[in-house]
């Protein structure tokens, strides 16, 4: 299986996730300013990582690059996405990032895996929800950074 993690990342904790998801899967951890359509082409699984802004938005890097990703052929790619968030001080947005980059890879025709169960957080709105599942994995570096060990290595396990 070959593992390519595309991120954007403002503060840091995005890149360390992503670092951390590409050890753990000898993947290829790539920022999004540097990403090219190739890099979400060449790989059996992609890997994207945005924390949300604002209020409910993508990191900019995302919103500036989306064409990148837009572009990309990713008819029947299989694809995870997870997302860095703050649920004690956007608990009406959690994660949202999650669910814009679902929407678009869902509408490229990508085979979305990796949904996540809602325990274990406290939130009263995500726009990753689908069915009461995230349609990714959430992690929280503000508020749960001791639980994203254990959720990356069982996200990665349920994908596998
Ligand atoms: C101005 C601002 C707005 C934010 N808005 C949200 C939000 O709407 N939803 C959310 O879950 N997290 C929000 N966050 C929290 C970040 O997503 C979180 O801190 C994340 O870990 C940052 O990732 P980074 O270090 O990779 O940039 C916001 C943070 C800041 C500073």
């Amino acid at each position: 299986m070959s593992v390519t993690i595309v991120y954007g990342s403002d503060g840091g904790n995005t890149t360390k996730l992503a670092k951390k998801i590409a050890s753990k899967t000898s993947g290829k951890a790539i920022d999004i300013k540097k990403a090219t359509a190739a890099d979400f082409e060449n790989c059996s699984l992609l890997i994207l990582g945005c924390p949300t802004y604002g209020d409910g938005d993508l990191q900019t890097d995302w919103q500036d690059h989306l064409g990148t990703l837009e572009e990309a052929d990713l008819d029947g790619k299989r694809v995870a996405i997870f997302g860095a968030g703050d649920q004690m001080n956007y608990p009406e947005s959690f994660v949202d990032a999650i669910g814009i980059l679902y929407d678009v890879v869902a509408d490229k025709g990508a085979n979305v895996v990796g949904f996540t169960d809602t325990a274990g957080y406290d939130f009263t709105g995500s726009a990753a929800l689908r069915d009461g599942k995230f349609v990714g994995l959430a992690l929280d570096e503000d508020n749960q950074a001791g639980k994203s060990e254990k959720r990356i290595t069982e996200w990665l396990a349920q994908i596998r």
